[in-house]
């Protein structure tokens, strides 16, 4: 596509079709605006129907909403509910009884089906080996587990007794392992002896042990172990227990545990600008809602829909569209171990026609590299399979450029299915800004619209009201159900993050966003913060600056900033001093290298710095503050314009212009 051409793109609109329009559960703007105008008339009375309609309480609540400590907002505080029931329980004796829930694809493509009947056994099952084992209502779980059956059934299983979850990514190392279950305080870890990803077997057992093993996790007391490849691995007698020895002659029967709707259903642990990552902390009721209602709202959730998101359970996509919003919805879904390159790059496409997806909803940094695989290679172009079943697309996680987005709509979509491109966070615990496929008129590189309900804005730094057109920071004034209750173990840090004294009591995202003047639509322009995003993965600069400055005996000094990457959308670029002096050639080629894998260890191969360059210093004020606006430059490779009267040593540029 032109350069030319992708500028237009940007104005061009494409409303939803009209027989999609009168099918669809929110029908055309005018059912939208019907939404907006109920929770602009009465924002309680909205919620609360809301919930009675979606959510099935074991004791109903009578107040739906309490400011009484905010920001800490509580959300139908008197009622009580299983999260685990909301997804399993409410399906027997309806015709989802029989009802395939997950379509469970493995690596090497075998693939293996389970009912909701089903899946609520294995479910109760496993929840009677966590009792059996002591585990109770707000003990915390830690689950670092593959994409499989065995991690879904592993989360649900918590919610069921009421134990909170705590889910690691598997791409996380043994050290971020070992700090997220020192700071939930975990009693038991789910794991599996490996995991596989394409074609590859790794360890994710070593891993918990050497975790555990370097301390501060005394109050582990089971390591429950899903054998998920014959080979073995090592057991701590006493402390570990396979899948086979916890499950035999257990009972697929356990009474779902009613909790109050503010009882914590898991922490997810995500990267903040500052310091090490926050566990954020959601409750049940608010969350089960809407985990249900954006299932309807945004995927139009039909009966015989196959949905299918791509998202690891490790992240919180992972938690609302493949653990809860699906099953609390009652459609079948797609669940993939593997990885979309492996055997080949049209796996997905291949799976598409093979389950036969109605909704597919991935990341867009998944949807660049396949455009990639597919203009070099033309038998792994999505033309080569069906995809007649489709009928919404999904994008989420980062801004989906204009080009991505087009290519997603014909090559894909077949210009026929909507692209709901849904802005959301950990933090806000399901979608808030995104189109309704049978409403919203798409804008390419747009999410449109804030859900009903959600009072998104665009604000100057005083909380003012920005103009359409004119950037700002994006804001959520009203509290909704799935918002984030606290940062676990640290309320204060919770206040000053998301609610700074300076924005009026505003819940504060941290990207910036810009409305569009003809429509007021939204466009997210990136994170304000020091926080980066790369293939969708939330990193912190800070967190990897930590990472390479532990490496004491090499580093003296680190700064680490993004550049725009093609493929991933963001890319880590450290800048690094070494105590020994600057390295070059061959030798900081090396020195690269180990730094690199050093950070695999210390966060996980996501942080690895795609680019490393080494300084005799970093730029500097006269007062010592490294100046991170030239840096930003130097990583994209521009020639210095701004102003450098300011720097302490300018000659340190050209230095770090070098790559190696
Ligand atoms: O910067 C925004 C970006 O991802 C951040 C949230 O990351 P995380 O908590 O890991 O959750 C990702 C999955 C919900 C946001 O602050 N982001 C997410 N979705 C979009 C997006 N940026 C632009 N467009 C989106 N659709």
């Amino acid at each position: 596509m032109s350069a030319i051409e992708s500028v237009l793109v940007e104005n061009r609109v494409f409303p939803p079709a009209d027989n999609f329009v009168k099918a669809a559960r929110v029908s055309g703007m005018a059912g939208y605006q019907a939404l907006c105008d109920e929770a602009e008339k009465d924002f309680e009375g909205f919620w609360a129907r809301l919930a009675r309609e979606n959510v099935q309480w074991t004791k109903p609540f009578t107040t739906t909403l309490d400011q009484s400590n905010a920001p800490f907002f509580r959300w139908f505080p008197d009622g009580e509910l299983n999260a685990s029931a909301n997804c399993l329980d409410k399906h027997i004796g309806t015709p989802n009884e029989n009802k395939t829930a997950i379509i469970f694809e493995a690596d090497d493509g075998a693939v293996t089906k389970v009912t909701f009947k089903e899946l609520l056994a294995r479910v109760s099952q496993f929840a009677n080996a966590l009792k059996a084992h002591g585990i109770k209502k707000g003990d915390r779980v830690l689950i670092y587990m593959p994409m499989t059956i065995e991690g879904v059934v592993a989360m649900q299983a918590c919610a069921r007794i009421g134990a909170t979850h705590s889910v690691v990514f598997g791409g996380f190392s043994a050290k971020a392992v070992n700090e997220r279950i020192v700071d939930v305080g975990a009693v038991a870890v789910v794991t599996a002896n490996y995991q596989l990803r394409g074609g590859k077997e790794l360890p994710l057992k070593a891993i918990v042990d050497e975790a555990i093993a370097a301390g501060g996790c005394e109050g582990v007391k089971n390591v429950f172990v899903f054998e998920r490849t014959p080979t073995a691995c090592n057991m701590v007698a006493g402390r570990d227990k396979t899948f086979g020895e916890i499950l035999a002659g257990r009972s697929s029967e356990c009474a779902p545990v009613p909790v109050e709707a503010e009882h914590p259903l898991f922490i997810l642990y995500t990267s903040g600008s500052t310091g090490k990552p926050k566990g954020v902390q959601h409750a049940t009721g608010g969350y089960v809602l809407w985990a249900k209602v954006t299932m309807d709202w945004t995927f139009d959730a039909k009966p015989d829909d196959v949905f299918w998101c791509t998202a690891d359970i490790g992240w919180i996509t992972g938690h609302t569209y493949v653990c809860y919003g699906p099953l609390a919805a009652g459609v079948t879904q797609v669940v993939f171990e593997g990885i979309p390159t492996y055997p080949h790059a049209g796996r997905f496409w291949e799976m598409i026609e093979r389950h036969k997806v109605t909704t597919f909803y991935t990341a867009p940094t998944a949807i660049r590299s396949l455009i990639k695989a597919a203009d070099s290679d033309e038998k792994v172009h999505p033309k080569n399979w069906n995809k007649s079943s489709l009928r919404i697309l999904g994008s989420v996680g980062e801004p989906i450029n204009p080009e991505a987005w087009m290519w997603y709509y014909r090559n894909v979509g077949e210009e026929r299915c909507p692209i709901v491109d849904t802005f959301w966070q950990t933090e806000t615990g399901g979608h808030v800004i995104t189109p309704l496929p049978g409403a919203t008129p798409l804008v390419p590189g747009s999410c449109t619209l804030p859900l009903p309900g959600i009072a998104a804005a665009i604000v100057d730094e005083s909380g003012n009201d920005m103009a359409n057109g004119a950037g700002g920071i994006l804001v959520i004034k009203k509290p909704w159900p799935a918002m984030i209750r606290t940062i676990w173990n640290d309320p204060e840090r919770f206040k000053k993050s998301y609610f700074p004294e300076e924005l009026k009591g505003y819940y504060l995202a941290g990207d910036g966003a810009v409305r569009s003047e003809d429509r007021g639509y939204f466009r997210i322009t990136g994170r304000i913060d020091d926080v980066l995003n790369v293939s969708g993965h939330r990193m912190g600069t800070m967190e990897i600056e930590s990472a390479l400055v532990a490496k004491t005996d090499l580093v003296a000094e680190a700064a680490v900033v993004g550049r725009p990457d093609d493929v991933t959308g963001e890319a880590i670029c450290a800048f690094v001093v070494l105590k020994r002096g600057r390295p070059t050639g061959d030798e900081a080629k090396a020195i690269a290298t180990e730094l690199r894998n050093w950070v695999a260890k210390e966060i996980g191969p996501i942080a690895k710095p795609k680019d490393i360059r080494f300084g005799d210093n970093l730029p500097k004020t006269r007062s010592g503050k490294i100046m991170r606006r030239l840096l930003r430059s130097l990583a994209k490779g521009e020639a210095i314009t701004q102003d450098t009267s300011t720097l302490e040593n300018p000659a340190i540029l050209d230095q770090l212009a070098e790559t190696n």
